[in-house]
């Protein structure tokens, strides 16, 4: 073991886990197909193939596998592969990203049409011949969502979703979002579990391939310190916040019939929530945490004091300025309706009611076009109980903060109070830091990365599993319900650039407290 090595200010890196037991931990998959259908579009291009690329580089893909794309335009192998090389950019070697890119394919089909099915069976026998993959694939589903029980539907008709061999393996993968409420999301489960199984399938949120994210477990249960502390006893109230300065971009097509409870809260949003929330499982299995998960959505509610709706406000952003350019408002965004009362900001206050809880708020919050981009999670632990440092009463001591950095400046630190120089009762709030890049010399790896080797090696961990995904639109369909029969009323806008509409200060205030932005 090194050394204790001091690599950063404020953190010291007392065991590195060297090389070898890396291996260990990162599995190399045996070799497979990945079959991308949607191959044409916006993610395939801007995520997945560079993730699987840094897999490539990282010597983490199989030594022999291929990459499939489907989608209805018609493009050459030749066209998709260019296309992929310049998704690449300057990632790797001249010669890896072409050594890479030789291996991807593409067949264009509809993807309601049987025929298409039966041209990609061939297709895939060949392939696996070629490639030595013995008929493991990966399906991955990056198409409208609307298509994914279609295409579900077709792999099984055409025999493509059973593995031929007790070496083969068939998984699918399926892209947000996964479903728009509850009788939506049953459906889509009914339909997929009508050809895979519940292990075959693994429903994407790409925030738990984030390794700030993934790191919430390691601090909560590699540690002693905080279990004891991490309850009502001690903590006064949590806050999430997923701010966005990007507003909606080419995605309004989408966006418009999803808003920001459907986009951000449902999954990524709700994810942080259980991993913070979560009672240590039994174990680091895939269903021994997402038992544990799916618990912490089972007793989400709102507080019983008063109506919900004065615990969620929802706001849509207007013209503004970011960075000092001026930004249009959302109604004037290409492809949005000028009248369009879909939320680009939300915020709740909600509770869990179980004994750990019990009475702690959490207020979440999640907005396009806010002042900057920033995802975190602060712990704001209860005052002191009584103070010695009189005239200064308990509640004018700053309470402890601990704050999960998920991006950017991936990190956690932590706030208390220490001597300031000077005067018997100077006091200041001090921070110490953990930076992820400065403690291990790397930036926190691409989420998508993570997450194809994790279905490539079998493990369904950081994917949703349909009893959490029901738990949380049981939660938030009574909210859209009521959202979408007042349309206009009760919208609050906020001006591009700022941190929300006033309602959603009001809703943390009233209750005496304050969002942390800094
Ligand atoms: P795109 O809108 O780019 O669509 C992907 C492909 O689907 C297109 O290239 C197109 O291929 C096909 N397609 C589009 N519209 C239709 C249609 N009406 N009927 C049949 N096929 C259609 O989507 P993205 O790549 O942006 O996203 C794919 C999935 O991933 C979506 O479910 C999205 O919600 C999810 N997602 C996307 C993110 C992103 O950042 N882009 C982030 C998180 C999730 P062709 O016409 O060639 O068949
Ligand atoms: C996606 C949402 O799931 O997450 C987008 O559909 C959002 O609207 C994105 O912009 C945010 O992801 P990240 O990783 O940039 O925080």
């Amino acid at each position: 073991m090194p050394a204790e090595t001091s690599l950063a200010q404020g953190v010291t890196v007392s065991r590195v886990i060297t090389k070898e037991e890396l291996c260990v931990l990162e599995k190399v998959p045996a070799p497979c197909g990945i079959i991308i259908f949607g191959a044409s579009g916006d993610l395939t291009h801007r995520k997945l193939l560079p993730a699987l690329f840094s897999l490539y580089l990282e010597k983490l893909l199989p030594n022999q596998f291929y990459i499939l794309g489907v989608a209805r335009s018609a493009m050459t192998d030749p066209a998709f592969q260019e296309r992929a090389l310049e998704c690449l950019g300057q990632a790797g070697t001249s010669g890896a990203r072409h050594e890479f890119v030789r291996r991807c394919g593409y067949l264009s089909g509809d993807y309601q049409d049987s025929r298409t099915y039966e041209v990609l069976g061939q297709r895939l026998m060949g392939l696996d011949r070629v490639y030595e993959t013995v008929g493991r694939r990966l399906f991955y589903l990056s198409t409208p969502p609307s298509l994914y029980g279609a295409i579900s539907k077709k792999l099984g008709a055409a025999g493509l979703s059973k593995a031929g061999s007790p070496d083969a393996w068939v998984r699918l993968v399926v892209e947000k979002p996964f479903g728009s409420n509850l009788q939506s999301a049953t459906q889509l489960n009914k339909a997929l579990h009508e050809v895979f199984q519940e292990n075959q399938i693994y429903r994407i949120d790409h925030y738990l391939g984030k390794e700030t994210v993934q790191n919430i477990l390691m601090f909560r249960f590699a540690n002693a310190i905080y279990q004891p502390i991490w309850n009502n006893k001690y903590i006064d109230h949590v806050q999430i916040t997923a701010a966005e300065s990007a507003g909606v971009e080419h995605r309004a097509g989408y966006y418009e019939n999803a808003g920001a409870l459907r986009d951000m809260f449902q999954n990524h949003l709700f994810q942080l929530l259980s991993l913070v929330a979560m009672e240590p499982p039994s174990s680091f299995s895939a269903d021994a945490v997402r038992d544990e998960k799916a618990k912490v959505l089972a007793s989400l509610c709102f507080s019983k004091d008063c109506d919900w709706e004065d615990r969620a406000v929802r706001g849509q952003y207007e013209a503004g300025a970011i960075a000092g350019e001026v930004v249009p408002g959302y109604r004037q965004e290409p492809a949005v309706n000028p009248e369009s009362s879909t939320e680009t900001y939300a915020a709740l206050k909600v509770e869990i009611d179980n004994w750990r809880w019990h009475g702690v708020p959490f207020y979440l919050r999640s907005g396009k076009r806010l002042a900057e981009r920033t995802t975190d999670i602060r712990i704001i632990f209860k005052h002191v109980p009584t103070s010695i440092f009189q005239p200064l009463m308990a509640d004018q001591i700053s309470p402890n903060i601990l704050r999960f950095r998920i991006q950017p400046n991936e990190g956690i630190a932590l706030c208390f109070e220490a001597k300031h120089p000077g005067p018997k009762l100077c006091m200041s709030t001090v921070t110490m830091h953990f930076d992820y890049e400065e403690a291990f010399g790397i930036r926190p790896p691409e989420a998508y990365a993570r997450l194809f080797q994790d279905v490539m090696i079998g493990d369904q961990t950081l994917f949703a599993r349909q009893d959490w995904l029901a738990h949380s639109w049981r939660f938030l369909d009574p909210v859209l319900e009521r959202w979408a029969e007042r349309k206009e009323t009760g919208l609050a806008f906020y001006p591009a650039g700022s941190w929300g509409p006033a309602e959603a200060d009001d809703l943390i205030q009233k209750d005496g407290r304050q969002w942390l932005t800094t």
